[in-house]
Protein backbone atom coordinates (compact mmCIF):
# COMPACT_ATOMS: atom_id res chain seq x y z
CA UNK A 1 0.00 0.00 0.00
CA UNK A 2 1.23 3.57 -0.69
CA UNK A 3 1.34 5.93 2.07
CA UNK A 4 1.27 9.55 1.24
CA UNK A 5 3.05 10.67 4.86
CA UNK A 6 4.87 7.70 5.22
CA UNK A 7 8.07 5.98 3.56
CA UNK A 8 8.25 2.48 4.63
CA UNK A 9 10.89 0.09 4.65
CA UNK A 10 10.89 -3.33 5.78
CA UNK A 11 13.77 -5.74 5.97
CA UNK A 12 12.47 -8.79 7.68
CA UNK A 13 12.78 -8.94 11.08
CA UNK A 14 12.22 -4.80 11.03
CA UNK A 15 10.36 -2.41 9.67
CA UNK A 16 11.09 1.21 9.92
CA UNK A 17 8.58 3.52 9.62
CA UNK A 18 9.78 7.35 8.54
CA UNK A 19 7.76 10.11 8.82
CA UNK A 20 7.48 11.97 5.93
CA UNK A 21 6.20 15.62 5.68
CA UNK A 22 9.63 17.55 5.08
CA UNK A 23 7.73 20.43 4.00
CA UNK A 24 6.14 20.73 7.62
CA UNK A 25 9.06 19.17 9.39
CA UNK A 26 7.03 16.20 9.96
CA UNK A 27 4.00 17.99 11.40
CA UNK A 28 1.39 15.60 12.82
CA UNK A 29 -1.90 16.26 10.62
CA UNK A 30 -4.51 13.85 10.52
CA UNK A 31 -3.85 12.48 7.42
CA UNK A 32 -0.07 10.92 9.25
CA UNK A 33 -1.99 10.04 12.42
CA UNK A 34 -4.13 7.63 10.21
CA UNK A 35 -1.82 6.22 8.45
CA UNK A 36 0.51 5.37 11.28
CA UNK A 37 -2.28 3.75 13.12
CA UNK A 38 -2.76 1.74 10.45
CA UNK A 39 0.75 0.48 9.74
CA UNK A 40 1.52 -0.46 13.31
CA UNK A 41 -2.10 -2.15 13.13
CA UNK A 42 -0.84 -4.44 9.85
CA UNK A 43 2.60 -4.74 12.02
CA UNK A 44 1.11 -6.72 14.56
CA UNK A 45 -0.42 -8.78 12.20
CA UNK A 46 2.29 -9.40 10.00
CA UNK A 47 4.79 -12.50 11.56
CA UNK A 48 7.64 -11.39 9.26
CA UNK A 49 7.92 -8.39 11.24
CA UNK A 50 9.10 -8.36 15.26
CA UNK A 51 10.13 -4.74 15.61
CA UNK A 52 9.09 -1.79 14.67
CA UNK A 53 11.61 1.74 14.41
CA UNK A 54 9.33 4.94 14.12
CA UNK A 55 12.02 7.80 12.68
CA UNK A 56 11.69 10.86 10.93
CA UNK A 57 14.22 12.93 9.21
CA UNK A 58 17.84 14.40 10.43
CA UNK A 59 16.33 17.63 11.03
CA UNK A 60 12.67 16.66 12.15
CA UNK A 61 11.36 13.45 14.27
CA UNK A 62 8.03 15.75 14.33
CA UNK A 63 7.42 19.29 14.90
CA UNK A 64 4.28 18.62 16.85
CA UNK A 65 0.93 18.35 15.73
CA UNK A 66 -0.11 20.76 12.69
CA UNK A 67 -0.55 24.00 13.50
CA UNK A 68 -1.85 24.94 10.21
CA UNK A 69 -4.51 21.99 10.13
CA UNK A 70 -5.75 23.16 14.18
CA UNK A 71 -5.86 26.34 13.11
CA UNK A 72 -9.23 26.80 11.83
CA UNK A 73 -10.43 24.45 14.61
CA UNK A 74 -12.69 25.01 17.82
CA UNK A 75 -13.35 23.27 20.60
CA UNK A 76 -16.35 21.43 19.25
CA UNK A 77 -14.15 20.18 16.11
CA UNK A 78 -11.67 18.85 18.51
CA UNK A 79 -14.16 17.37 21.53
CA UNK A 80 -16.82 15.78 19.33
CA UNK A 81 -14.27 14.63 16.63
CA UNK A 82 -12.39 13.45 18.91
CA UNK A 83 -9.22 14.41 17.17
CA UNK A 84 -6.36 12.65 17.11
CA UNK A 85 -7.54 10.31 19.90
CA UNK A 86 -8.77 7.47 18.19
CA UNK A 87 -5.15 6.80 16.53
CA UNK A 88 -2.90 7.61 19.53
CA UNK A 89 -5.32 4.85 20.68
CA UNK A 90 -4.74 2.75 18.34
CA UNK A 91 -0.52 3.45 18.04
CA UNK A 92 -0.31 3.47 22.06
CA UNK A 93 -2.22 -0.41 21.95
CA UNK A 94 0.77 -1.72 19.32
CA UNK A 95 1.63 -5.13 20.61
CA UNK A 96 5.28 -5.61 19.33
CA UNK A 97 8.35 -3.40 20.00
CA UNK A 98 8.15 0.05 18.80
CA UNK A 99 12.08 2.01 19.21
CA UNK A 100 11.55 5.48 17.91
CA UNK A 101 14.63 6.59 16.34
CA UNK A 102 14.62 10.99 17.20
CA UNK A 103 16.66 13.01 15.36
CA UNK A 104 16.05 17.12 15.38
CA UNK A 105 12.95 18.55 16.90
CA UNK A 106 10.76 16.33 18.58
CA UNK A 107 8.29 18.97 19.97
CA UNK A 108 4.84 18.98 21.34
CA UNK A 109 2.89 15.85 19.45
CA UNK A 110 6.61 14.88 18.33
CA UNK A 111 7.80 14.54 21.57
CA UNK A 112 4.69 13.15 22.80
CA UNK A 113 4.58 10.39 20.16
CA UNK A 114 8.38 9.09 20.93
CA UNK A 115 7.46 9.11 24.35
CA UNK A 116 4.17 6.53 23.34
CA UNK A 117 7.34 4.46 21.77
CA UNK A 118 8.74 1.53 23.97
CA UNK A 119 11.77 3.61 24.43
CA UNK A 120 13.50 6.56 22.59
CA UNK A 121 17.51 6.18 20.89
CA UNK A 122 18.47 9.80 20.40
CA UNK A 123 20.67 11.23 17.75
CA UNK A 124 23.27 13.70 19.51
CA UNK A 125 21.35 16.89 17.78
CA UNK A 126 17.98 15.80 18.87
CA UNK A 127 16.13 18.57 20.48
CA UNK A 128 13.09 17.55 22.96
CA UNK A 129 10.17 19.99 24.21
CA UNK A 130 6.44 20.91 25.04
CA UNK A 131 6.26 24.31 23.19
CA UNK A 132 2.41 24.07 23.18
CA UNK A 133 2.21 26.66 25.58
CA UNK A 134 3.39 29.44 23.44
CA UNK A 135 0.74 28.82 21.27
CA UNK A 136 -1.61 29.98 24.05
CA UNK A 137 -2.87 25.78 23.97
CA UNK A 138 -1.39 22.68 26.03
CA UNK A 139 -0.12 19.43 25.31
CA UNK A 140 -2.75 17.09 24.21
CA UNK A 141 -0.92 13.53 23.38
CA UNK A 142 -0.05 12.95 26.76
CA UNK A 143 2.85 15.49 27.54
CA UNK A 144 2.19 16.58 30.90
CA UNK A 145 1.47 13.01 31.98
CA UNK A 146 4.23 10.95 30.08
CA UNK A 147 6.67 13.76 30.24
CA UNK A 148 6.33 13.46 34.06
CA UNK A 149 6.84 10.18 34.54
CA UNK A 150 9.89 10.27 32.55
CA UNK A 151 12.04 13.17 33.82
CA UNK A 152 9.44 14.07 37.29
CA UNK A 153 7.48 17.14 38.21
CA UNK A 154 10.26 19.74 38.47
CA UNK A 155 11.31 19.63 34.89
CA UNK A 156 8.38 18.77 33.30
CA UNK A 157 6.33 21.32 34.94
CA UNK A 158 9.36 23.75 33.72
CA UNK A 159 9.51 22.39 29.75
CA UNK A 160 5.87 22.51 29.92
CA UNK A 161 5.99 25.84 31.25
CA UNK A 162 8.36 27.54 29.64
CA UNK A 163 8.17 26.24 26.33
CA UNK A 164 12.08 25.84 26.17
CA UNK A 165 13.92 23.09 24.53
CA UNK A 166 16.13 20.06 26.00
CA UNK A 167 18.99 18.72 24.11
CA UNK A 168 19.66 14.74 23.97
CA UNK A 169 22.27 15.02 25.84
CA UNK A 170 19.99 16.74 29.14
CA UNK A 171 17.27 14.20 27.72
CA UNK A 172 19.66 11.20 28.65
CA UNK A 173 20.81 12.52 31.86
CA UNK A 174 16.32 13.09 32.98
CA UNK A 175 15.82 9.24 31.62
CA UNK A 176 13.86 10.58 28.83
CA UNK A 177 15.97 8.53 26.12
CA UNK A 178 18.04 5.11 26.76
CA UNK A 179 21.46 6.21 24.73
CA UNK A 180 22.23 8.98 22.71
CA UNK A 181 24.20 7.54 19.18
CA UNK A 182 25.73 10.57 16.56
CA UNK A 183 23.36 11.04 14.36
CA UNK A 184 24.71 10.02 11.33
CA UNK A 185 24.49 5.98 12.60
CA UNK A 186 20.85 6.61 14.13
CA UNK A 187 18.99 3.78 11.48
CA UNK A 188 22.38 1.76 11.77
CA UNK A 189 22.17 1.69 15.91
CA UNK A 190 18.08 1.41 15.89
CA UNK A 191 18.72 -1.53 13.46
CA UNK A 192 21.03 -2.88 15.27
CA UNK A 193 19.30 -2.60 18.54
CA UNK A 194 15.77 -3.96 16.86
CA UNK A 195 17.61 -7.29 15.85
CA UNK A 196 18.92 -7.99 19.24
CA UNK A 197 15.21 -8.03 20.76
CA UNK A 198 14.08 -9.64 17.11
CA UNK A 199 16.31 -12.70 17.98
CA UNK A 200 14.18 -12.76 21.66
CA UNK A 201 11.10 -14.97 21.67
CA UNK A 202 8.66 -12.81 20.89
CA UNK A 203 6.55 -14.45 23.69
CA UNK A 204 9.32 -12.83 26.32
CA UNK A 205 8.85 -9.63 24.45
CA UNK A 206 4.93 -9.06 24.87
CA UNK A 207 5.02 -9.85 28.42
CA UNK A 208 7.69 -7.67 29.24
CA UNK A 209 6.55 -4.62 27.23
CA UNK A 210 2.74 -5.20 28.81
CA UNK A 211 4.27 -6.17 32.20
CA UNK A 212 6.38 -2.53 32.03
CA UNK A 213 3.52 -0.43 30.59
CA UNK A 214 1.45 -1.36 33.76
CA UNK A 215 3.67 -0.21 35.64
CA UNK A 216 2.72 3.26 34.99
CA UNK A 217 -0.61 2.50 36.27
CA UNK A 218 -0.17 0.43 38.89
CA UNK A 219 0.96 0.66 42.44
CA UNK A 220 4.10 -1.64 43.09
CA UNK A 221 2.22 -4.65 44.78
CA UNK A 222 -0.75 -5.04 42.50
CA UNK A 223 2.49 -4.61 39.47
CA UNK A 224 4.49 -7.04 41.02
CA UNK A 225 1.93 -9.72 41.39
CA UNK A 226 1.14 -8.91 37.21
CA UNK A 227 4.49 -9.55 36.36
CA UNK A 228 4.63 -12.38 38.33
CA UNK A 229 2.06 -13.97 36.50
CA UNK A 230 3.50 -13.37 33.68
CA UNK A 231 6.56 -14.85 34.66
CA UNK A 232 4.82 -17.54 35.58
CA UNK A 233 2.76 -18.17 32.53
CA UNK A 234 6.44 -18.29 30.54
CA UNK A 235 6.77 -20.93 32.05
CA UNK A 236 4.75 -23.14 29.70
CA UNK A 237 5.95 -22.36 26.91
CA UNK A 238 9.06 -24.09 24.34
CA UNK A 239 10.84 -20.96 24.23
CA UNK A 240 11.25 -21.53 28.21
CA UNK A 241 12.61 -24.79 27.27
CA UNK A 242 14.55 -23.96 25.00
CA UNK A 243 16.47 -21.04 26.65
CA UNK A 244 17.18 -22.68 29.56
CA UNK A 245 18.25 -25.54 27.50
CA UNK A 246 20.65 -23.55 25.26
CA UNK A 247 22.52 -21.76 28.12
CA UNK A 248 22.93 -25.72 30.04
CA UNK A 249 24.31 -26.80 27.03
CA UNK A 250 26.78 -23.31 25.97
CA UNK A 251 24.83 -23.16 22.56
CA UNK A 252 22.73 -20.21 21.25
CA UNK A 253 19.14 -20.34 21.50
CA UNK A 254 16.50 -20.80 18.93
CA UNK A 255 13.14 -19.44 19.82
CA UNK A 256 10.40 -20.19 18.01
CA UNK A 257 7.47 -18.19 19.70
CA UNK A 258 5.79 -20.96 21.29
N1 LIG B 1 2.75 22.50 12.32
C1 LIG B 1 2.67 22.93 11.04
N2 LIG B 1 3.73 23.36 10.35
C2 LIG B 1 4.92 23.37 10.98
C3 LIG B 1 5.07 22.96 12.30
C4 LIG B 1 3.91 22.50 12.98
N3 LIG B 1 3.95 22.02 14.25
N4 LIG B 1 6.37 23.10 12.66
C5 LIG B 1 7.01 23.58 11.58
N5 LIG B 1 6.14 23.76 10.56
C6 LIG B 1 6.41 24.27 9.23
C7 LIG B 1 6.66 25.76 9.25
O1 LIG B 1 5.44 26.48 9.26
C8 LIG B 1 7.45 25.95 7.99
O2 LIG B 1 6.56 25.94 6.90
P1 LIG B 1 6.68 27.07 5.74
O3 LIG B 1 8.02 26.82 5.12
O4 LIG B 1 5.52 26.77 4.85
O5 LIG B 1 6.61 28.38 6.44
C9 LIG B 1 8.29 24.67 7.90
O6 LIG B 1 7.62 23.70 8.75
C10 LIG B 1 9.71 24.84 8.43
O7 LIG B 1 9.61 25.41 9.73
P2 LIG B 1 10.44 26.69 10.19
O8 LIG B 1 10.67 27.61 9.04
O9 LIG B 1 9.76 27.27 11.38
O10 LIG B 1 11.82 25.99 10.59
P3 LIG B 1 12.89 26.50 11.65
O11 LIG B 1 14.08 25.61 11.46
O12 LIG B 1 13.08 27.96 11.57
O13 LIG B 1 12.23 26.20 13.10
C11 LIG B 1 11.04 24.85 14.71
C12 LIG B 1 11.99 24.87 13.49
C13 LIG B 1 11.75 25.46 15.93
C14 LIG B 1 10.71 23.40 14.99
C15 LIG B 1 9.77 25.68 14.40
O14 LIG B 1 9.26 25.24 13.14
C16 LIG B 1 8.68 25.53 15.42
O15 LIG B 1 8.74 26.13 16.48
N6 LIG B 1 7.61 24.73 15.09
C17 LIG B 1 6.45 24.61 15.92
C18 LIG B 1 6.73 23.75 17.15
C19 LIG B 1 5.49 23.65 17.99
O16 LIG B 1 4.95 24.63 18.47
N7 LIG B 1 5.01 22.42 18.21
C20 LIG B 1 3.82 22.15 19.00
C21 LIG B 1 2.61 22.03 18.08
S1 LIG B 1 1.07 21.93 18.97
C22 LIG B 1 1.01 20.33 19.54
O17 LIG B 1 1.86 19.52 19.24
C23 LIG B 1 -0.18 20.02 20.42
C24 LIG B 1 -0.16 18.67 21.01
O18 LIG B 1 0.49 18.41 22.01
C25 LIG B 1 -1.01 17.64 20.46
Amino acid sequence: MAYETLIIEHEEPVLIVRLNRPDALNALNNKLLEELSMIMEDADKNDSIRVIILTGSKKAFAAGADIKEMMAKGFVDMFHNNFFSNHLDRIQSTRKPIIAAVAGYALGGGCELAMRCDFILAADNAKFGQPEINLGVMAGFGGTQLLSKFVGKAKSMEMHLTGRHMDAEEAERAGLVSRIVPADDLIKEATATALKIAEKSMLSCLAIKESINRSFELGLTEGTLFERRLFNALFSTEDKKEGMSAFIEKRTPKFKDK
